[in-house]
């Protein structure tokens, strides 16, 4: 695992990850978590947050969507503990799910998710490509993905023969334009 994946040792160190991070990424979990909510995901439908962290994007998808089953994955074990521990506090453990796995080769058969979505993770991946190639293996045809980011890394993740936009974000919290999401 490189030193950028691991967030320069960051990864392993998921609630003071969480405590650094929140005052300027909460309005953006909770931004998603309203895209989310507004997709017009079917009851039972299954959504995946790729590089999710200590897991607040899942927790707040499933409090919006209660019928929904959600899943995280990340490459730090630190930061899925974390994640399990929170998921558990809130009771959502029976149907948010989260599992240590790398983006670009993820444990779930093709076609699982109706909606895969990734906040400020991309610019972390060591091979973007392989990584939204695969996130598009798990998603159903006709599901959507987006990933959000830094708009200046947005870049990464467009791959040559997958159709993709980059839309602006407005995350409420942030003092400038600086998060936009990819749209796959
Ligand atoms: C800046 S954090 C973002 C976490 C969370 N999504 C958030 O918005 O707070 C980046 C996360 O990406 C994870 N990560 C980096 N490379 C990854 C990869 N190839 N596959 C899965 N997760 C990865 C790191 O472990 C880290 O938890």
């Amino acid at each position: 695992m490189s030193l950028h994946e691991r967030m320069f040792g960051l990864a392993g160190h998921a609630r003071l990850y969480h405590r650094l991070v929140r005052p300027f990424f909460g309005p953006m979990y909770d931004r998603i978590a309203a895209d989310v909510a507004g997709a017009g995901l079917p009851a039972g439908a299954r959504v995946l947050d790729a590089g999710t962290g200590p897991g607040r994007v899942p927790l707040a998808i499933a409090r919006t969507l209660p019928e929904a089953r959600v899943d995280g994955v990340d490459l730090s074990a630190a930061m899925i503990d974390e994640a399990r521990r929170s998921a558990a506090a809130a009771g959502l453990a029976d149907r948010v799910t989260f599992t240590v796995a790398d983006v670009a080769a993820l444990p779930f058969t093709d076609a699982t998710f109706d909606l895969i979505v990734s906040s400020m993770s991309l610019h972390h991946w060591a091979d973007p490509a392989a990584g939204v190639r695969e996130l598009r293996r798990v998603l159903r045809p006709g599901g959507r993905m987006w990933i959000y980011d830094a708009r200046v890394a947005l870049g990464r993740g467009e791959v040559p023969g997958i159709p993709s936009r980059r839309e602006p974000v407005r995350t409420g919290r942030l003092p400038f334009r600086l998060v936009g999401r990819l749209v796959i």
